[in-house]
């Protein structure tokens, strides 16, 4: 992988596109806003640049742009087919077939629920999906579990079973060895934070029972 040949161009015309589908108050108000989109971005670069992959096929301007139009055509904020506003942005940008269906193949792929928390099938697949499970987890993480949680009427208890149910899964299921070291970081410091929770609940419990 050449990583000199990230096409720069490309990337901040697909950054002012996702800014444009992504302004939906369903996405500016649950995590899955613009800011996202760009985390996972630099996420995907920064762990794709530590991987020493020699592959020459392997495309970084690919990795880059499935990144920033992962959530383009997330199911929970739109109802189109077959990734139609991804297709669209690559089909206005002239990409190859071949580049086309790569990229929408890497966004399939990605999506847990879609996906059933299964591995990317290409390199470039496994790099994505790191940088965004590494944006699911951490203080980042705890902060967009909440997003979305109030954005969907879920109350702080519902969204703290969030992180037994799937985030505090996905250390274990990084791909690559820089998103697995990243991500045990992260996933500290969301131990820590439910840790705290407990112990300030505890706290709570223990007053009451002096003052009752
Ligand atoms: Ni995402």
């Amino acid at each position: 992988m050449d990583s000199s040949k990230l096409n720069l161009k490309l990337i901040s015309h697909a950054t002012k596109y996702v800014s444009e589908i992504l302004d939906i108050p369903e996405a500016v108000c649950s995590g899955h806003d613009l800011q996202h989109s760009i985390r996972v971005y630099r996420n995907a670069i920064m762990i794709a640049e530590s991987e020493h992959i020699t592959d020459p096929t392997v495309s970084i301007t690919r990795i880059g742009l499935s990144a920033l139009l992962h959530d383009v055509d997330d199911h929970k904020l739109f109802n189109t087919y077959n990734n139609a506003h991804a297709r669209q942005f690559l089909r206005t940008h002239r990409l190859s077939k071949t580049d086309t269906e790569l990229i929408i193949n890497i966004i399939k792929s990605i999506s847990f629920s879609r996906n059933h928390g299964l591995p990317a099938n290409t390199i470039e697949g496994k790099i994505v999906q790191d940088a965004d499970r590494l944006d699911a987890i951490g203080a980042i993480g705890i902060a967009r579990c909440f997003a979305y949680g109030g954005a969907n009427g879920r109350t702080i208890a519902d969204s703290i079973h969030h992180f037994y149910d799937k985030l505090l899964l996905l250390k274990d299921m990084m791909n690559t060895e820089s998103g697995k070291t990243l991500a045990e970081e992260r996933h500290k410091y969301m131990k820590d934070f439910i840790q705290q929770c407990i112990s300030e609940e505890d706290t709570w419990n223990a007053v009451q029972r002096f003052t009752t």
